[in-house]
């Protein structure tokens, strides 16, 4: 009998992970389709409700759903309950489980593909929207020593930082100009330089003070290569794209409906050939 997952959110018609799902059930020869699911709020419960029937494997969940799912599921896994975030859903006999794979997806990439490991690591985020709150709660259990955050607004870095590092020490928020010489790891989690975004030839910080041996992480996607990263070459700096992150959160999601371990190089390979296509297309 053929499976099925999907990506639930709204819209959808440019989501990158019916593309490398698809890959990746192909190659480990199950039969699963997964699905571009849009779905307008009024339509959530209904589509949630969906999921539960056997041959149902489950759903990822992305922009603006990521909250609104939790009260219409049975049980929440991981860190998503304190994340107040799910992005994957697994349906186990009917039962739905809610999980976040976005922060343990950006870990693992940059363990995997810049061999950078977080534990005792002085971190920068740049912004104070979802993707820097998931990955601020990701990068604390993987025991990083210290966050900081700034963005453009300074206040949401404020709130953020409460929220995620609570009254201990670990996290706090910064002015967008403090000096970048303390960090190991800088990491722009904001839209700018996102093709289409609110600024896609802008920088989210000015690299000048960072140390050499700091790594500089986008986690904008597409292009492949950001204004941010092409300053950090420039500059004679280490850098991991955005790509790895979706990627991770991607094969963590496959793991979790399938049990097998997911084939990364073949994730990988789909998403980049479908980007490819995507900027000649637009071209
Ligand atoms: P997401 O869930 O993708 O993180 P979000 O919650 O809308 O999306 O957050 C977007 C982040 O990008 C925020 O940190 C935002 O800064 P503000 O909080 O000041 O809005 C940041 N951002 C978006 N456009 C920006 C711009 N042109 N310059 C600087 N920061 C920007």
């Amino acid at each position: 009998m053929t499976r099925r997952a999907g990506i639930i959110g709204h819209p959808v018609a440019h989501s990158l992970s019916p593309v490398f799902q698809s890959a990746a059930f192909a190659h480990c020869g199950l039969d699963v389709v997964y699905e571009r699911w849009d779905t307008p709020i009024e339509l959530l419960a209904e589509r949630i409700q969906s999921l539960r029937p056997p041959g149902l494997l489950g759903a990822n969940v992305t922009v603006p759903h990521k909250e609104a799912v939790i009260p219409l599921l049975d049980e929440l896994g991981g860190q998503s309950a304190r994340m107040g975030a799910v992005n994957t859903i697994v349906n186990r006999d009917g039962r739905l489980f809610g999980f976040n794979t976005d922060g343990p997806g950006f870990v693992a990439a940059l363990g995997r593909e810049a061999l950078f490991e977080v534990a005792g690591k002085n971190i920068l985020l740049a912004g104070a929207g979802g993707a820097a709150r998931g990955i601020a709660f990701a990068l604390l259990e993987a025991r990083a020593a210290a966050i900081a955050i700034s963005n453009r607004t300074p206040r949401r870095a404020e709130r953020l930082a409460r929220e995620v590092g609570g009254p201990g020490p670990g996290v706090r928020a910064v002015p967008a100009d403090s000096p970048l010489a303390p960090y190991d790891c800088i990491v722009n989690c904001t839209s700018v330089g996102m093709h289409g975004g609110p600024d896609p030839s802008g920088l989210p910080l000015a690299l000048t003070g960072a140390r050499d041996d700091a790594l500089i992480v986008d986690i904008v996607y597409a292009p492949e290569q950001t204004p941010f990263l092409r300053e950090a070459g420039r500059l004679g700096l280490r850098t991991l794209g955005g790509l790895p992150m979706l990627i991770y959160q991607g094969a963590l999601a496959f793991e979790l409906w399938t049990g097998l371990s997911a084939p990364i190089d073949v994730m990988f390979a789909a998403a980049r050939n479908e980007l490819a296509n995507r900027a000649g297309a637009s071209q």
